[in-house]
Formats: structure tokens, sequence, C-alpha cells
């Protein structure tokens, strides 16, 4: 009954020269940040820092869509606004964060599986009500000695599939996230491999619950040598060997893959994003973007640091992460980029 939305909003969240912001850290993940920076964790403060994120002038020009996170989709301006109204302004898509989290795998340590499937009928009912258009559920598949197993990597898939289903009966668009993570001293060989293995297993568990791949959105890994790894790919290496790997997995019919930054600097995200739409731009099935949560956010975070004087310094740092990864989305983006003053 939501085909066509759906087919609509997947397109408009990969729409070319545009990405999306994710937001959507939990109360854990966000309180976590805020503590490294000595930011009190209160409800407020969360409130405060996402309405200085929404309310960076022009971002509309380079996010399709925010991803939101259940207290966050609640809240609104200091001076009233609901959050959703705000973004749906400035003609951005509030999408909304499902699972709950990734939690021990039995019988498999060191292995996580994302739980969140009870009850997330009755959920997407109301975040559609709310205004959310698109959803959010993240994998995580570890690499290390002995894993991931067939048995975390079918449990996540099989996970993402029930979500995926059930967003698309509900009206919301679902972001299928397998994060392989980057923590490790794994070689480039290594991810790609399991990269492989992940997507291929998620396409197959897609495909048995009936999963209409025209109305999602991918949201993977980059496919790259652990974060410890003596030999640590270059950035070519790193945009060949992911665009070869989604090739090889990705069916054509999937609207866009929209990258997460999963530890990577501020600046790597950008050049390998940047380095894949130089390579293969316009010759790919689906659109190469971003959605990146700590490469779009963290400069901003570090300026901000709780203090409303310092919003405009932290919007500066937002805009200028939102247009070197809109530059990157259609291979325009070059380090000079990094120097041009953004006007807030
Ligand atoms: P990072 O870009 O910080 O990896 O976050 C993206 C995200 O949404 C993880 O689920």
């Amino acid at each position: 009954m939501f085909e066509n939305e759906l087919r609509a909003t997947a397109q408009a969240m990969v729409v070319t020269g545009k990405g999306i912001l994710a937001a959507d850290e939990s109360f854990g993940t966000a309180n976590k940040r805020f503590q490294k920076l000595g930011i009190p964790t209160t409800e407020e403060m969360r409130r405060a820092y996402r309405e200085m994120l929404f309310t960076t002038p022009g971002i509309g020009d380079f996010f399709s869509g925010v991803i939101l996170f259940d207290e966050t989709i609640r809240q609104s301006t200091a001076d009233g606004t609901p959050f959703v109204q705000l973004l749906s302004n400035q003609g951005i898509i509030p999408g909304i964060k499902l699972d709950a989290g990734a939690k021990p795998l039995a019988k498999s340590p060191n292995e996580l599986v994302t739980e969140g499937l009870d009850g997330l009928r009755d959920r997407v009912k109301e975040y559609y009500e709310l205004g959310a258009r698109f959803a959010k559920w993240r994998a995580v598949i570890t690499i290390g000695e002995g894993i991931p197993t067939r048995r975390c990597i079918e449990a996540n898939a099989h996970a993402l599939a029930r979500y995926a289903g059930i967003c698309q009966e509900g009206g919301l668009v679902p972001i299928v996230e397998p994060e392989v993570l980057m923590d490790g001293d794994h070689t480039l060989e290594r991810s790609y491999a399991v990269h492989e293995e992940v997507l291929k297993t998620v396409f197959y568990e897609l495909h048995r619950y009936g999963i209409a791949l025209d109305q999602m959105v991918l949201k993977p890994s980059m496919v790259i040598s652990g974060q410890t790894s003596s030999q640590p790919a270059s950035v070519e290496a790193v945009a060949q060997a992911t665009v070869k790997c989604l090739l090889d997995c990705v069916p054509a019919s999937v609207p866009g893959c929209a990258f997460l930054s999963g530890g990577q600097t501020d600046q790597q995200a950008t050049e390998h994003l940047n380095r894949m739409n130089v390579l293969y731009g316009g010759k790919l099935p689906w659109k190469l973007t971003f959605s990146y949560g700590r490469a779009l956010q963290q400069a901003a975070m570090q300026a901000w640091m709780g203090k409303p004087e310092n919003v405009p310094t932290a919007q500066k740092a937002l805009a200028l992460r939102a247009r070197c990864n809109s530059a990157a989305s259609v291979g325009k983006y070059s380090p000079e980029l990094e120097k041009v003053a953004v006007s807030v």
C-alpha cells in the first residue's frame, strides 16, 4: 500500500549531491561522547546539541535526511518548533533508529546480535505518525580470530530482513546497515572477504523475506584495512575494493548505498567516498553517498562543548563537513575545499 511513497522516499534519500546525517545516538552513546568532552549528560544538553545541529543554516542543501533517536524525534527547539517540523521545513526527511542495540550473541563469545524486533510493528506505526519516513537498523559484525561465524552473520541478516519487512509494511524506508567493524589488525583482503559473505547473506535473507529492493537503502561499511593493521590500505585501494565488493553483492534495483564512517577520520571518510565517485561515478547502478555520524559531527561537538556562545563555530564545523561530503558524493571534493570558509 505504501509502495509508491517508499520508492519516492528511497530515491529522495540518495538524491544527487546529498547524503544523510546520522544523529541517532542512543542515550549511552550520546552520553559517552559528551562525557569525554566534559559536557553534562542531561536531556536538555542532548536537546540543545541536536538543536544546534538541525538549525545550522543551509544544511538542507547537503542533507536529504537526518536519522533521529526516540528521545529526539519527540523534542523541539527552545522556541517550541518540533525537530521533525524544523527538518521538514528545510526539505530534510526525518528518519528514526529502530534497533535496540547490539547485544552478546549466545554461544558465540565476542560476537553481537542486534535486538529490537519485539513490538516493532507498533513502534513503526507510532513513528510514521510522528513524521518519520525512513528507519535504521544497525547490525554489527566483528572481525577477529575465528570470527565472524556463520551463526553471527545469519542471525544478524535474519533480523535485518525481519525489520526491513515490518518497515515496508508500515511505510518507512528501511536503511539496512550491516556494519563490519574496522577494529582490529586485519588486512584489506580479509575485510573484503568478510564484507562479501555478509552482504551476500543479507541480500539472500532480504529476498527470502520478500523485501522490495527498490524501496530500501543500504548502509554499508567500507572495505578497509583494520585500524591497527600493519598494512594500511591506500585511498585508491579502499575505493576500488569497496566498489568491487558492492558490485559483486548489491542488486542493481537498490537505489543507493549510503556509507557509515565507522571510526575513520573526518577527512578519510570524505576522501574515500570522493575517490569512489571519481573512479566510478555515473557508471554504477546505485548512488554512493554518506550517512555519517561521527565523521559529520565530531568537529561540531568539540567546537560546541555545551556552550551557547559556541553555537556559530560549531555550526560552521558541521556545515564544512556537510559541504565536503556533499562534494564527495559527486566526486567533486578536493582538500582545498576544507579551507574555503562556510557562511552560517
Ligand atoms: P558512524 O558514521 O559514526 O559510523 O555512524 C553511522 C551510524 O549511523 C552507525 O549506525
